[in-house]
């Protein structure tokens, strides 16, 4: 029996480089949106290669103000996938958009580019291709279908930070990309959200539209408030986290392609159970480690009774009350859902917990 719990996630907060970067939120005496946002942002920034970075309250509100700073709202319709959280189509409903949900590639359980050629109508304004788990929608072929269609791209990247596909990072293909630095992320800043972006007209409408429409900060008193906005501003205090667990990347991220490479090497060989594919060599990073697995509950609770915590995977969005659709329109989501299953993915296991997990999916697989 393994007696230590293995967890599905777990965040990391607290080195000696945030505890420096608090201090100076401390000695500064200032914790709303200040320097040390824009340090955050930068950073980010000249790390990707992408000209400009804004912080934000959530992932959410990131794809939320990337899509409403580039004019998509009431009457318009935007392309979202029937697999991911279900953030992507509330940030949509949120502009007064309507999120078209379309159906998603077993191979990946991204974006299928057939199903979303069928949802175009004179209303479709946007895509939002979600990189689930770190894995790249297949953006050469959204970018061709996005230029056909006068569509707007703003990628869900919430859980691709700092991954690549095809060698080019995630959250840059398309006019906007969009981070989330919440529990489960590789960085997390409590909440927090990161939009990126290489257009400057877009750049300069994010700012006064997360400070409620001023394109220059005073004192709050006679500010000029020149369009509306609202208040999706970001703290120093969550950037003093976020600088701080900034240096810790690489290092998370190749724990996290370590996780990945165990548990695809050890697993490969048993019937009904498939781990994702992804392209290490073109720099994907695998924000969790996810497979295709028969008798998925089963394999979960089993797991669960070894206090060994995985994560089943979202159901189809068109299932959930707040967005309801027949199944017939997704196949693909319908059967391959509620077979998926993350598996304990946390940059601070060791290959003894990996190694555990490993040796009870072989012990179920043979004994069921
Ligand atoms: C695919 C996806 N989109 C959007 C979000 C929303 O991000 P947040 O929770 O920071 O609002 C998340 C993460 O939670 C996510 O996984």
């Amino acid at each position: 029996m393994n007696y230590k719990r293995i967890p599905w996630w777990e965040p990391q907060i607290g080195s000696a480089s945030e505890r420096e970067y608090i201090e100076k939120v401390f000695t500064d005496n200032y914790a709303n949106e200040g320097k040390l946002t824009t340090q955050f942002e930068e950073k980010i920034a000249k790390a990707l290669g992408i000209k400009h970075a804004v912080a934000t309250t959530s992932g959410t509100n990131a794809i939320f103000l990337a899509l409403k700073a580039m004019g998509v709202g009431h009457g318009d319709e935007v392309i979202v996938p029937d697999a991911t959280f279900i953030a992507t189509a509330n940030a949509v409903t949120l502009t007064g958009a309507t999120p078209i949900l379309v159906d998603i590639d077993p191979k990946d359980l991204n974006i299928n580019i057939a199903a979303a050629k069928t949802a175009i109508t004179k209303k479709t304004k946007a895509i939002v291709p979600v990189h689930v788990t770190g894995r790249g929608a297949d953006m050469e072929s959204i970018l061709i279908f996005a230029r056909e269609h006068n569509l707007i791209i703003v990628e869900d990247a919430a859980e691709a930070f700092f991954s690549k596909h095809k060698g080019k990072y995630l959250g840059t293909w398309g006019d906007a990309g969009c981070f989330s630095f919440s529990a489960a992320k590789t960085i997390t800043t409590g909440q927090g959200g990161m939009i990126v972006t290489n257009n400057i007209e877009l750049y300069e409408k994010l700012k006064p539209l997360k400070d409620q429409g001023r394109p220059i900060r005073g004192t709050g008193g006679d500010d000029a408030h020149n369009t509306i906005g609202f208040n999706f501003k970001y703290t120093d205090l969550q950037a003093a986290l976020g600088l701080g667990q900034f240096k810790l990347v690489g290092k998370r991220t190749t724990r996290m392609k370590r996780n990945y490479v165990m548990y695809r090497e050890s697993l490969k060989n048993i019937p009904g159970f498939k781990i994702f594919d992804i392209d290490l060599k073109q720099g994907g990073v695998p924000q969790w480690v996810d497979a295709l697995v028969d008798r998925r509950d089963e394999l979960d609770k089993y797991l669960n009774s070894f206090n060994i915590d995985c994560r089943r995977y979202w159901k189809p969005i068109h299932q959930q009350k707040a967005y309801p659709m027949s199944d017939e329109t997704f196949p693909n989501s319908t059967k391959y859902l509620p077979k998926a299953l993350w598996l304990p993915s946390a940059f601070t296991l060791t290959d003894e917990d990996v190694n555990t997990v490993i040796g009870y999916i072989k012990d179920f697989y043979k004994k069921k």
